[in-house]
């Protein structure tokens, strides 16, 4: 982090305000409304250039001038957006050159938004003069707390398939290969695809069937890269004419979005914001948040971030769209605050009347103030405003879980032994860690596991040499690791290696597997210990390791699943199948004690603890989740009541508290 939105005393509460969508009268309303909503930022412009730049080189900024004014002298502050992520239909008719084209060679049409290549030069062009404009107008403005690059990156476009996106490919895979090490790297021999020329290199586009999938590989990371260079150039241009305002643009690290590789964005930033919203059909939707809300926390190598989006009650873009549940969006906000979110903010303040997003819910409800939801944003608005000593605090973790956005590209492509969901399987061992009371920090592979008692490594499907050694270095050295199906069993170029599986790993596990044995959807298996399994299982080989259970029944019987290999100073434990959710609580549980880790705080199942730390203080947070009032072993002052909680904290029904510890 090397900036923060400037004028915050405490947790940031607000959201995405869009004035141009209302007519002036409503402007004011909305700022009176804000405050007393408790609202101290707001993110305003971010669709909004057809409104700034009503014509070519024509602007209008008479009302974003007022609405900032109107702000300002409301004490709220403002994330200003450079407005890019929607060019006006002005700019894509006079260029359809600049609208992106599918696998399919379609080239997608005006009317939505995000309708733009990432390589077009006059996309690029007149979004960075966009933003000179705004930078050089709005830069010394008063309200103006931190600049919102774009929105969403890739949300809607993350690939675009135009033949200058395919000349723009060529040069990034020229930087990296000569043509001799294109063709070893993608494996071209096999089907007859060996190149013997530059221009014969094409993006995987809409083929016959399957495509190369170290070319999809490749194109994956080239789109996040061609993305990237678009924020940065919009970034530099901010950052040369106001190098003192904080720069951020929202990612999208949760369930719904893969195709960015943020743990390069996010050294790119001055400070990481996201952008989160629950899977409402999901029962277990808290803790995919939780999950979320870790990675964040790890993308900003620790330190406090922005949830810059999440939803007061439903979206409008699920098959189903659940309300938020009485207290759910408080509790929702609780836990992103737990987990290192220094502020809380919401697509929108105001639900909108017209366009794509009118059932979407919002600060103020299409139905008003007299409304749970409005009651409910009240209510947090008001608590944060006693929160304020926990900003800039950080979030106890002593477990690492490594993640790997390209482990997900190489991981999820077609023709694989299973459909594979790298989130998917990544949050179901995290849930056992949830269950469990154990704060999680998200790593990137290689990183510095200095003071983690355990390392968590779901899937890590493709690594690099220097991988494979970094893990096994630190077990050699002490440290223990979990390793899971589906890991060390590529290397960076898709190429699988060979020997048996895990490949990159057998060494460090003990283990050979010689075979996969996927599960029928439905099936389970037995194993020894009382424990299930579904999905996955693999015909494995105890090298070395000692065997903690084995399959009783499916096709496996006798077949070790899950083992133990003490490995130089250190264990190593490898989950072989996918253990369903009692028994990978059991076994996380001989893992988590075999490394010495212990909850944050003894809570019932359902409750949410997590720890943060300031410079001479900790806090608690804690979430009950339950249709149950539980009380914590807990000292100290709950911050939201000023209580003494005199040695055992209450947190009733689906409530939230936040303790100053003694
Ligand atoms: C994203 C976008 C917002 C809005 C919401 C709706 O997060 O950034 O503009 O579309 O989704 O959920």
């Amino acid at each position: 982090m090397t900036g923060w939105p400037t004028g915050l005393a405490s947790p940031s509460w607000g959201g995405d305000y869009n004035p141009e969508q209302w007519p002036e009268h409503v402007w004011k309303q909305d700022v009176e409304l804000m405050r007393r909503a408790g609202v101290n930022l707001v993110s305003v412009g971010i669709f909004a250039w057809a409104r700034l730049e009503v014509a070519d080189n024509r602007f209008d900024f008479g009302w974003l001038d007022q609405v900032l004014d109107l702000l300002h002298d409301g004490g709220i502050r403002v994330c200003l957006a450079n407005a890019t992520a929607s060019p006006p239909p002005w700019l894509t008719g006079a260029n359809p050159d600049m609208l992106p084209v599918r696998a399919d060679g379609v080239r997608l049409s005006h009317g939505s938004r995000q309708e733009y290549c990432p390589t077009s030069p006059v996309y690029r062009d007149r979004a960075i003069a966009l933003t000179e404009k705004i930078a050089l107008r709005y830069g010394e403005h008063p309200a103006l707390a931190a600049w919102h690059v774009n929105n969403e990156y890739g949300c809607h476009v993350s690939r675009c398939y135009c033949d200058r996106c395919a000349d723009v490919f060529r040069d990034w895979l020229r930087a990296r290969y000569d043509l001799d090490g294109l063709n070893r790297a993608w494996g071209t021999d096999f089907w007859s695809q060996h190149y013997s020329s530059w221009d014969q290199v094409l993006p995987p586009r809409v083929t016959p069937t399957l495509p190369n999938p170290g070319q999809v590989l490749d194109f994956a990371r080239f789109c996040s890269d061609a993305l990237l260079d678009l924020f940065c150039a919009e970034r530099d241009v901010l950052k040369e004419l106001t190098p003192d305002v904080p720069v951020t643009t929202n990612f999208m690290a949760n369930w719904t979005f893969s195709a960015l590789n943020y743990w390069h964005w996010a050294a790119e930033v001055d400070f990481v914001s996201n952008d989160h919203y629950t899977r409402a059909d999901d029962p277990e939707r808290h803790i995919e948040l939780a999950l979320s809300a870790d990675l964040v926390r790890g993308l900003s190598r620790g330190e406090p971030w922005l949830l810059m989006e999440q939803s007061t009650s439903a979206v409008n873009w699920q098959p189903r769209n659940f309300a938020k549940l009485a207290g759910e969006m408080r509790r929702n906000s609780y836990s992103h605050l737990a987990r290192g979110a220094d502020g809380t903010l919401f697509f929108q303040w105001r639900q909108s009347r017209a366009g794509a997003e009118r059932f979407h819910s919002a600060m103020l409800p299409h139905a008003g103030e007299d409304t749970k939801v409005f009651r409910e944003v009240t209510q947090v608005g008001e608590e944060y405003g006693r929160l304020a000593e926990l900003v800039g605090s950080t979030v106890d973790a002593q477990v690492a879980l490594v993640y790997d956005f390209e482990s997900a590209w190489a991981a999820e492509q077609p023709a694989h032994p299973v459909a594979f969901d790298y989130y998917a399987t990544v949050l179901g061992l995290y849930k056992a860690l949830w269950r469990l009371g154990v704060t999680v920090d998200v790593v990137p592979p290689s990183a510095d596991l200095t003071g983690y008692r355990l390392v968590v490594v779901p899937a890590l499907y493709q690594v690099t040499d220097d991988e494979a050694r970094w893990l096994e270095d630190h077990v050699r050295a002490g440290g223990h690791a979990l390793v899971t199906w589906f890991s060390g069993i590529a290397d960076e170029n898709s190429r699988v290696r060979p020997g048996g599986y895990p490949g990159a790993f057998r060494d460090l596990l003990g283990v050979r597997v010689e075979e996969f044995f996927p599960l029928a959807d439905g099936d389970t298996v037995r194993l020894t210990g009382g424990l299930s399994a579904s999905y996955w299982s693999e015909l494995l080989h105890a090298n070395g390791c000692g065997v903690v259970s084995s399959y009783v029944d499916g096709p496996l019987d006798g077949v070790p699943a899950v083992t133990r290999n003490e490995f130089g100073e250190g264990v190593a434990w490898y989950l072989a199948t996918t253990l369903d959710a009692d028994s990978a609580v059991t076994v996380l549980s001989d893992v988590l004690a075999g490394a010495g880790v212990t909850p944050t705080v003894s809570a019932p199942p359902g409750v949410e603890v997590v720890r943060r730390r300031g410079e001479r203080i900790s806090w608690l947070v804690a979430i009950n989740h339950t249709g149950a009032d539980v009380v914590l072993p807990v000292e100290g002052v709950e911050l939201i009541s000023g209580v003494d909680t005199a040695g055992g904290l209450p947190v009733p029904a689906g409530g939230v508290a936040v303790v100053r510890e003694v």
